[in-house]
């Protein structure tokens, strides 16, 4: 017999709904949260009213697009961390409630794990799920890690920032470039017509596999303030340039750690996921590795890349699996131990 799960992933600024049948999506819709452009970043208390505002109906919406009734779901599961309190607590207490209702139990769910379990939907490309151990580069706007994935339950983080995450350095790069918020998805875009070695920025020297990102943060910002002295037009003449750049800076940083995890663990089965994951520049550098025949590589979808409920529906279905159910007592986290 099949099993339905609701998926609820309400961390940050997206609410998402999703509703899986075994591994298979049959609705994944978001609310993207439009109230933080003009703050530069992600504003907590906007987002946990703006998550009140749309959880109802984009729950609504995804009952309406998989054509199914709610009686039908196995259990609901959600994100209840790490994230932002506020949010997380929306998307705990309706989580609850539903659960609570419906008489169906509840799953709590790790975004971190979620991210990396997104690998492992059922999709009509037949997308090849990665064997058991394999390595997961996950970033996004909070975190950055290596884990070496055991099981779908057993994770293990090798390597992580010791400061800014990787999106974190694409979001404040772009934004010294006086782009909008979120600017990865940006210099993502403007890198596409920019020549990447035209502008050299130093990398980190930090032990064993771990990374940081804030002195690339600071050597572009003070890079940019002397050329500005010289010529005030110097961003706009040389945005695709300084894109271009700055990418290939941090995937470079990227590549370097997670190639010496794969020579230290002698895995060679290599994923990426998160947010970050959706850089067109880190997906090709991924596939040279794999078409040297130097890695097997798996990357998600691109839907299931940047923060969606459908990777929450995913990891619940595993958790199911297992009865790994939680008490209506749960409280959401801000952080896990291994952040
Ligand atoms: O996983 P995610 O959606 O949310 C968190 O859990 O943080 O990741 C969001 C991050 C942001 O920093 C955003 O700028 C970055 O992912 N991002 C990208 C791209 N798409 C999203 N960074 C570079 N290139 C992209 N195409
Ligand atoms: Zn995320």
């Amino acid at each position: 017999m099949s099993i339905y799960i609701l998926g609820i992933e309400s961390s940050c600024d997206d609410t998402s709904a999703a509703i899986i049948k075994d591994r298979k999506i049959l609705a994944n819709l978001t609310a993207n949260q439009h109230v933080h452009k003009d703050f530069g970043g992600v504003v907590p208390e906007l987002a946990s009213r703006a998550h009140q505002q749309n959880i109802i109906p984009v729950i609504d919406s995804a009952f309406k697009a998989a054509k199914i009734h709610k009686n039908q779901i196995n259990a609901v599961a959600f994100t209840n961390g790490p994230g932002l309190l506020g949010s997380l607590l929306v998307g705990t207490s309706f989580a609850k409630a539903f659960a609570l209702a419906l008489d169906i139990p509840l799953i709590t769910v790790n975004h971190m794990h979620a991210h990396i379990l997104a690998l492992f939907i059922e999709d009509d490309a037949h997308h090849a799920a990665p064997p058991f151990p394999f390595l997961c580069l996950t970033v996004s706007g909070g975190h950055t890690q290596i884990v070496l994935v055991k099981s779908h339950h057993d994770m293990q983080v090798i390597g992580k920032t010791i400061d800014d995450a990787a999106g974190e350095a694409f979001d404040k790069a772009a934004k010294i470039m006086g782009l909008p918020y979120p600017g990865g998805p940006l210099i993502d875009k403007l890198a596409k017509k920019g020549d990447p070695d035209r502008f050299q920025f130093p990398h980190p020297k930090v032990p064993n596999l771990d990374y940081s990102f804030s002195g690339l943060k600071t050597s572009i910002l003070y890079y940019l303030r002397d050329q500005l002295k010289k010529d005030p037009e110097f961003i706009d003449k040389n945005t695709a340039d300084l894109a271009a750049s700055i990418q290939k800076t941090i995937i470079d940083i990227l590549l370097f750690k997670l190639k010496k995890a794969s020579e230290e663990t002698g895995i060679k089965h290599v994923a990426i996921a998160g947010g970050v994951s959706a850089n067109s520049g880190l997906r090709s550098a991924l596939k040279k590795e794999s078409d040297a025949g130097r890695w097997q590589v798996y990357i998600p979808k691109f839907e299931y890349c940047t923060d969606n409920a459908a990777m929450i529906a995913i990891n619940g279905y595993y958790k199911y699996l297992n009865k790994d159910f939680a008490p209506q007592s749960l409280k959401p986290f801000t952080r896990y131990s291994d952040d």
